[in-house]
């Protein structure tokens, strides 16, 4: 039989005890104002000459990789190292003739090159060169290296879903040297359109590795504005989707003067700013950017882009296809 003399405080001392807790008491439950993140900015001319701290301060061999990480500032623990929720970015440099050692990891992974060239990326054998704006992938559990053969540092952004991963507990990581490589074939084998190989294929991510620039401007190209405003997505040639199970990629771009909507998405997103200059205000944070800007676009925040002059393009990697295959994703428009 229940008692009903005995005091609330113990019995809340009793549920604590019991590790219960009363839901009316939720600081979360049954609430329909989401608490929305601010998006923030890195601007280049403020990273580039951090990033050169970094080039003498260590290398590759000591460290793994020489990486700065892009933290979201409103990150309450030490351990969120996240830079949008589902996302984790960071700037990575190699300077000539270093490269850094072969290693894999469940975590899927991009690379996409702000400055330099001659550098090439190793995934499962498979040779990447990199030059400025070609989306490298790594996908989960790939064995990947980085070599740099040219005479300037290369810089690139990586982005990975490693939140996601922590959330999933399913974090796995493995140094080299590379072993037990499987079967790839030639990006080229992929890279034709309309023809595929007449092969069984079974993977989760996409069997191209490099997508370059030039490819990704000429499908831009080829493409009309809506709303001042046309954009390619980088797919898996197999089924059209994302190149990743987590991530999802897209090239951008803006025209000058052009009414230019204001959209929301349960998405988050990462903006890596290609060409051209302009305005993003998203949510209540208004932010001015320019060639190798990065920017977040956190969930839920209503996005307007303007372009100050002529055209503006930028790489954006996002949660857009997981969110879409578990039926959670919502996109709205206010124009
Ligand atoms: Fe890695």
């Amino acid at each position: 039989m229940s008692d009903r003399a005995v005091s609330p405080v113990t019995v809340a001392e009793q549920w604590k005890a019991a590790n219960l807790a009363p839901l009316w008491d939720s600081m979360i439950a049954h609430k329909d104002d989401v608490a929305l993140k601010q998006a923030t900015l890195w601007p280049w001319a403020q990273v580039r000459p951090l990033l050169e701290h970094a080039m003498w301060m260590t290398n590759p061999d000591v460290v793994e990789r020489r990486v700065l990480s892009m933290r979201d500032p409103s990150n309450v623990s030490p351990l969120d190292e996240s830079t949008v929720n589902t996302l984790q970015a960071a700037f990575q440099v190699l300077l000539p003739g270093e490269s850094a050692r072969p290693h894999r990891h469940s975590m899927n992974a991009i690379r996409f090159v702000l400055e330099g060239e001659g550098a090439v990326t190793v995934v499962d054998g498979k040779r990447c060169p990199m030059q400025v704006g070609d989306l490298i992938l790594t996908p989960g559990w790939c064995w990947h290296e980085h070599e740099h053969l040219g005479d300037q540092p290369i810089i690139w952004l990586d982005v990975l879903d490693v939140p996601l991963h922590q959330y999933f507990g399913t974090v796995r990581f493995q140094r080299g040297p590379a072993k037990a490589l499987p079967a790839t074939l030639e990006d080229e084998a992929f890279g034709r359109a309309h023809f595929l190989p007449d092969v069984e294929w079974s993977s989760a991510h996409s069997p191209l590795f490099r997508y370059s620039m030039a490819d990704a401007v000429s499908a831009l190209q080829a493409i009309p504005y809506q709303h001042g405003i046309r954009r390619v997505r980088y797919v898996n040639p197999l089924d059209g989707r994302g190149v990743m199970p987590m991530l999802d990629c897209y090239l951008v771009e803006l025209t000058e003067g052009a009414e230019l909507r204001v959209t929301r998405s349960t998405s988050n997103a990462l903006c890596a700013v290609v060409e051209g200059t302009g305005t993003s205000t998203i949510g209540e944070r208004t932010i001015q950017w320019r060639k190798n800007d990065v920017f977040t676009v956190p969930q839920n925040n209503w996005v307007r882009h303007t372009v100050a002059s002529g055209i503006a393009r930028f790489m954006m990697v996002s949660d857009k296809d997981m969110l879409a295959r578990l039926g959670l994703l919502e996109e709205e428009t206010n124009s």
